[in-house]
């Protein structure tokens, strides 16, 4: 079970993991725990992207990227063209960030409950936000995607991955990073263990998210599970779940 933790002890827990999602580093040298969004759920949020860029007869999309993490991601949207803006709650996340992305790219430190999604000059300013593996770490999700509603443009898009309860059930029977949660079978709250720093983590059904989009002026357009490519298992020297380890969702503001 959680015990109660405050949002600048989270901050730092993931100040403690910028080594960790080093997405930053040439591919040889990145975590396998990083390098699973490079290989399993970044080519489909770009191949996403596209498809809302001609959703909207536009030609490059404006992208809050909510939990940015070293930035890597975002370097590649700007690289293709697309105006980003990242924000992390992680000032050591940052800081790698800061160090090799274009200076042009705007990043924000701050967390779900930030000045900026109450501030004018993002008003339904953009076209999707993304996340990455950023959303199963907060407890509170429906304060979360009311601000991200506030910044999203009508027929936008919120686009993002997190962990699908069967990985968890499959990653808790191996032992496998995830500890201490409220069942074996139906986990909803526990730990991610990264080496000794335990990040409390929620784990919700597809259903869940359906039902807060659905009773809030959005549309569902899509939920997949992308499998691991074999090649990562060799590549990565993968031990963990062979479960697929993202489940990615969006739905489009009505
Ligand atoms: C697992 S990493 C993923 C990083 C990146 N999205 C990627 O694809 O590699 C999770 C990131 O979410 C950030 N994060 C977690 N909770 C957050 C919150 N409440 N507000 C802002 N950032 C948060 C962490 O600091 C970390 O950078």
């Amino acid at each position: 079970m959680i015990t109660s933790i405050n949002k600048n002890e989270i901050a730092d827990l993931w100040n403690r993991l910028a080594e960790r999602f080093n997405t930053h580093l040439p591919l040889g040298k990145i975590h396998p725990d990083a390098a699973v969004n490079i290989h399993v759920g970044w080519p489909v949020l770009f191949q996403q992207i596209e498809y809302q860029a001609k959703f909207l007869g536009v030609k490059k999309c404006k992208i809050l990227d909510f939990g940015c993490g070293a930035g890597e991601f975002i370097k590649r949207l700007h690289k293709k063209g697309h105006s980003v803006v990242g924000i992390d709650h992680s000032e050591n996340m940052l800081f790698a960030a800061r160090k090799f992305l274009p200076k042009n790219i705007e990043l924000v430190h701050g967390n779900h409950e930030s000045p900026i999604f109450d501030d004018p000059k993002y008003h339904e300013g953009f076209d999707i936000i993304t996340a990455v593996h950023s959303l199963e770490w907060i407890e509170d999700i429906e304060t979360t995607f009311n601000n991200f509603a506030k910044v999203l443009r009508k027929g936008g898009i919120v686009l993002f991955a997190v962990f699908p309860k069967s990985h968890i059930v499959d990653s808790i029977k191996i032992k496998d990073l995830f500890e201490d949660f409220d069942s074996p079978t139906d986990p909803t709250v526990g730990y991610a263990n990264f080496s000794g720093v335990r990040v409390p983590v929620y784990i919700r059904d597809a259903s869940f998210f359906d039902k807060y989009f659905e009773g809030n002026g959005f549309q569902k357009i899509l939920e997949v599970y992308p499998p691991y490519p074999k090649y990562f298992f060799r590549e990565y020297n993968w031990s963990g779940s062979k479960e697929p380890e993202m489940m990615i969702l969006s739905y489009r503001k009505l």
